[in-house]
């Protein structure tokens, strides 16, 4: 076999393999590389102290909550994370049943408990139960676009509001319940930008919007921390793979690179880390977050990465959704609430907003989950996307929850409401090494540029290097934004490396 200069040094026949990042697609990556004996040279580089990435669990409140991923979405037999998760007996009784992986709940979250107004009152739970089901029928309705060459509008927000105002014009209620009916429509565009992780449904593409799959099986929790799947994952691994506080500065592609741990070896790919460090490799499979590939992709990879590469990351949708937890000493909330929805009544998605966002930011708030109590402790989870959240990014813990006290008081109607006691809030667009929550499919994007994104480096050969692999959420077709796509991306990278390897294996490959 030739590999390294044809020198067939000690490892040339194990080749060096160095994956950057340690969330759990970096980390599904390295396990399944770490099964077979030939990637025995194996390093994951990950640039903070801990591996886990947007999965990041932390102990608050006498309690667990999670700062990232909330949710096996789609617990059942195909999600690869629900699977690991039983396998390493993470999860419990309920979300193990058979019972609870066939309920089809078609991506939606459910209804809310309790529903208040911006002017302190209950809003009718049927009437929120009607405007729920429009707005999924008409969600459900943009699949019709798939693969369409031309959509009526380019984006869902655009399709949503078209169709909305011409229902509208059929409905009898009168003058104030029409414009809750809006109000409270609102409310379900800003969670669907929780959802998509995007600051409007304007940016969200309609033709790929169904493209985005769904797995059956009521969304579950881990009760110990999400962080514990990841935690087990690396610690399956060799003790010396995983390398902490290693940020890769630049990846060196391309070349022809020596280095004195592998004399007589030649290596096409040197990472080079922020401290200097530098480590030579056959391959590279890069898992960063599409928001620190859209902020460094300039100096990130040298040669620069090819230009259909660089356009699709600008194209791709890459927002913010951000988790605000509140501790309060007694709940205001009956025991068996479990969602509570806030709908601001002057608004309507009809209408744009023009103010300032230190004015407005908390009204892009969708409402709060009830946290399974704690011992005398309650907590609430607020949910807020897009630029609203990363304004809320750059307040102090003081302003943020001062400003949602005020909010607490005016939907319950209670000038006195206690403030809670204490806040703690996720702040993903500032995170260095993730700029942003998760992906989307973006107006001008498609599911595509995916799949372009996930083509590995270099392309303009007949045999291919793969001198870069990438995985990561934003590289899975259709289960992009979740950490069962990420994990999958992992895999199929780790696979495209282990066959490679195998054919290799077989027919000596001649030099390129
Ligand atoms: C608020 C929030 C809520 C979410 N809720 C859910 C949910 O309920 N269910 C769900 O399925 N998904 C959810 N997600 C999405 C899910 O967390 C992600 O899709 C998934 O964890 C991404 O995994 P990843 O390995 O692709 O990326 P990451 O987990 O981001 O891992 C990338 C790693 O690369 C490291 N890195 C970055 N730059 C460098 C560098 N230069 N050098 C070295 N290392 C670097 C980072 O530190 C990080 O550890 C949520 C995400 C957020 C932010
Ligand atoms: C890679 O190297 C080859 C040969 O040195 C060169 O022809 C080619 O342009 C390089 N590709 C990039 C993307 O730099």
């Amino acid at each position: 076999m030739e590999k390294g200069g044809g020198k067939g040094g000690p490892s040339s026949s194990s080749p060096v393999v160095v994956v950057v990042g340690g969330g759990i697609a970096g980390l599904g990556a390295a396990q399944r590389l770490c099964r077979q004996s030939v990637f025995r040279n194996l390093r994951l580089l990950e640039a903070t102290d801990r591996c886990g990435g947007r999965i990041c669990s932390q102990p608050a409140f006498g309690g667990v909550i999670e700062i990232g991923a909330h949710w096996i979405h789609g617990p059942s037999e195909n999600n690869p994370v629900f699977q690991l998760a039983l396998e390493y007996g993470l999860l419990g009784e309920k979300e193990k049943s058979e019972e609870n992986q066939l309920i089809e709940i078609g991506g939606h979250p459910g209804l809310p408990s309790l529903s208040l107004s911006s002017s302190g009152k209950n809003v009718n739970l049927k009437l929120v139960e009607e405007v729920s089901n429009l707005f999924y029928t008409l969600l459900d309705q943009t699949r019709e676009f798939l693969h369409m060459a031309e959509t009526p509008v380019p984006s869902v927000g655009e399709y949503l509001k078209k169709e909305i105002a011409q229902l509208m014009v059929d409905w009898t209620e009168d003058e104030a319940t029409k414009h809750l009916k809006l109000a409270i429509l609102n409310t379900f565009f800003n969670l669907e930008c929780c959802v998509s992780g995007s600051h409007s449904m304007d940016l969200v593409a309609l033709g790929s919007f169904g493209e985005y799959c769904t797995l059956p099986g009521r969304d579950c929790t881990f009760s110990e921390g999400y962080e514990g799947l990841t935690n087990c994952i690396m610690t399956s691994l060799p003790k010396d793979v995983i390398l902490f506080n290693k940020p890769v500065k630049t990846i060196h592609w391309n070349g022809s690179y020596r280095q004195e741990n592998f004399p007589g070896e030649t290596f096409p790919v040197l990472v080079e880390c922020e401290g200097g460090e530098k480590f030579p490799a056959h391959h590279v499979i890069v898992t960063v977050p599409l928001g620190v590939l859209k902020e460094q992709m300039n100096t990130l990879f040298s040669p620069p990465l090819p230009r259909r590469k660089t356009e699709v990351i600008r194209r791709m949708g890459f927002g913010t959704n951000n988790k605000i937890f509140l501790e309060f000493e007694e709940p205001f909330w009956e025991p068996d609430c479990q969602q509570i929805q806030v709908v601001w009544e002057d608004t309507s998605p009809l209408e744009d907003v023009r103010a300032e966002l230190q004015d407005i930011w908390f009204k892009k708030l969708i409402g709060f989950l009830v946290l399974p109590p704690l011992e005398s402790t309650y907590v609430l989870c607020a949910f807020i996307a897009g630029l609203e959240s990363e304004f809320m990014e750059t307040l102090s813990d003081e302003e943020v929850l001062s400003s949602l006290t005020q909010v607490l008081r005016r939907i319950t109607g209670n000038p006195q409401l206690s403030r809670p006691r204490s806040v703690i809030r996720s702040r993903w667009h500032s995170a260095p090494y993730t700029r942003g929550s998760y992906s989307y499919v973006a107006v001008g994007s498609s599911g595509e540029d995916i799949d372009m994104l996930a083509q590995p480096l270099p392309a303009d050969f007949l045999i291919p290097q793969l001198q870069i692999l990438f995985a990561g959420e934003a590289t899975h077709r259709t289960y992009y934004s979740t950490t069962h796509g990420a994990l999958l991306s992992g895999w199929r990278e780790a696979d495209r490396l282990i066959s490679h390897w195998d054919s290799e294996a077989q027919q000596p490959k001649p030099k390129p």
